[in-house]
């Protein structure tokens, strides 16, 4: 078990204990702590573009039926019947008026509402007995949207989602809001892979380490214009409100120059320069710094990444947005979606879908290569040896605990937050600051129990 009076204080030193990647204990605390407060993503609002359109997604154990009502609005549903506990639901997604349990057939409208009982009169004494107009399903106890993001929190005291996301916030326009119409998603893919949720998320907040190493074949059959590697030390690493993420380094030029070297056609560099802050898009023009990959706490990340696609001179640009859904304390299901700006040519969503999956959708070779490395870890933090490591996460720490790299000026990196050159594993120790603070945090007592059934 970790020392839950010290892992705070391990991870701001760069030390992290071996075992957290492997330890049912600190499994069943993750869930409570923090799986149980944190905001989580759950759809994007294009999954359901039309009235009845729903969606099924778990925050673990916990089964939503994310649905969008005749009204037009959304709701995320626990997906447990009133009555005896059955799942509502049993697709993963489709269209629907009313959701009708399978067990004993109590029917639920799309915004929860109980409508029909079989036997009501009989089994019930009708309305006497059993009011259904006030029952319905129960609510997630908070959800919000962002860009079209849905997320939920199972806190009683989560803050606002806009103020979770904070300050990163500004970077996550750069992949959900290209233009006015913003981003359509098209899946998930999911697969299971034998590892600990954590690595992914960490590995995508900021490992530019593993790149040259692990990916070495895809830039040497020139798939993927990789800058040189003395140019990668130049990429920054930046760390805003609850998330932070990767960038490359351009060679000089301005925001339409930059972008083109990324494949964007000229009619969507227009709209994200109409969309964009002057501050955003200087990131990219001015500054220099083409936004790669992301992670918000705990589970949501992002890629965004420009290989050559069939004969093509030029590289296509793709978007991918994924979750690490833990199924154990040793095995995460990926869900992994397509996204891409709803206002792009389709010939550019054509090629973009197929760059996103020759590189990370299930069989991409960036997957593949990344999710050998993370099952090998897990396999080796479930040992007794591994309780006596402390891994080295100090990389961009003087002895001192101070940074190598300062914090980028705001006239060399527009954005907000601490933005790093070099290598550096800054937004790592971030990321697990994060989950040590919620491991550390004793949950407030309960606010209740909300009683199913004429309660
Ligand atoms: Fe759903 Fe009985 S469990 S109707
Ligand atoms: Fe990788």
């Amino acid at each position: 078990m970790i020392d839950q009076a010290g892992v705070l204080g391990s991870v701001r030193r760069g030390m992290i204990p071996a075992h957290i990647y492997n330890d049912e204990h600190v499994f069943a605390l993750e869930k409570e702590r923090v799986f149980g407060r944190a905001w989580t993503f759950v759809a994007h609002e294009s999954e359901i573009p039309s009235a009845g359109d729903y969606v099924v997604r778990r925050v673990l154990d916990d089964s939503f039926i994310v649905v969008r009502d005749e009204k037009g609005e959304i709701h995320a549903h626990f997906n447990m019947c009133l009555h005896r506990g059955m799942q509502v639901c049993r697709a993963e997604m489709g269209n629907a008026s009313h959701f009708r349990c399978p067990y004993h057939g109590w029917s639920y409208r799309n915004d929860g509402r109980i409508v029909g009982l079989p036997f009501h009169q009989d089994a019930y004494g009708g309305e006497a007995g059993f009011k259904r107009k006030s029952q319905r399903l129960l609510r997630a106890p908070n959800i919000g949207s962002h860009n079209g993001m849905i997320f939920i929190s199972l806190a009683d005291d989560a803050p606002p989602l806009r103020d979770y996301l904070g300050d990163f916030a500004f970077y996550l326009d750069y992949y959900t809001k290209q233009s006015p119409s913003g981003i359509e998603m098209r899946g998930p893919q999911r697969w299971r892979v034998k590892a600990n949720w954590k690595i992914g998320a960490e590995n995508f907040a900021g490992d530019m380490y593993h790149t040259p190493q692990t990916h070495t074949s895809v830039v040497e059959i020139g798939l993927f214009r990789e800058p040189k590697a003395e140019k990668r030390r130049d990429g920054a690493t930046y760390w805003a409100g609850n998330g932070g993420g990767t960038t490359y380094k351009l060679p000089p030029g301005d925001l339409d120059e930059r972008l083109r070297y990324v494949g964007y056609p000229d009619e969507m560099i227009t709209r994200m320069k109409r969309e964009w802050s002057r501050e955003q898009c200087d990131v990219i023009g001015r500054d220099g710094f083409m936004i790669s990959a992301a992670t918000v706490f705990p589970n949501l990340s992002f890629v965004h990444n420009w290989p050559r696609v069939e004969d093509s001179e030029d590289v296509v640009p793709f978007i991918s947005v994924r979750q690490w859904q833990p199924i154990s304390h040793d095995e995460t299901e990926i869900l992994s979606w397509f996204a891409v700006d709803a206002e792009a040519p389709e010939e550019f969503k054509r090629l973009s879908y197929k760059a996103y999956l020759m590189c990370f959708g299930s069989t991409g070779m960036f997957e593949q290569d990344d999710v050998e490395n993370w099952v090998s870890l897990t396999n080796t933090a479930a040992g007794s040896m591994a309780r006596r490591l402390m891994l080295n996460s100090r990389m961009g720490l003087l002895e001192d605990g101070t940074e190598v790299s300062p914090s980028l000026p705001p006239e060399r990196f527009s954005g907000p937050g601490i933005a790093r050159t070099g290598y550096s594993e800054h937004n790592q120790r971030e990321l697990l600051l994060r989950w040590a603070d919620h491991m550390e945090r004793p949950m407030p007592k309960a606010a209740g129990v909300e009683v199913g059934v004429n309660g």
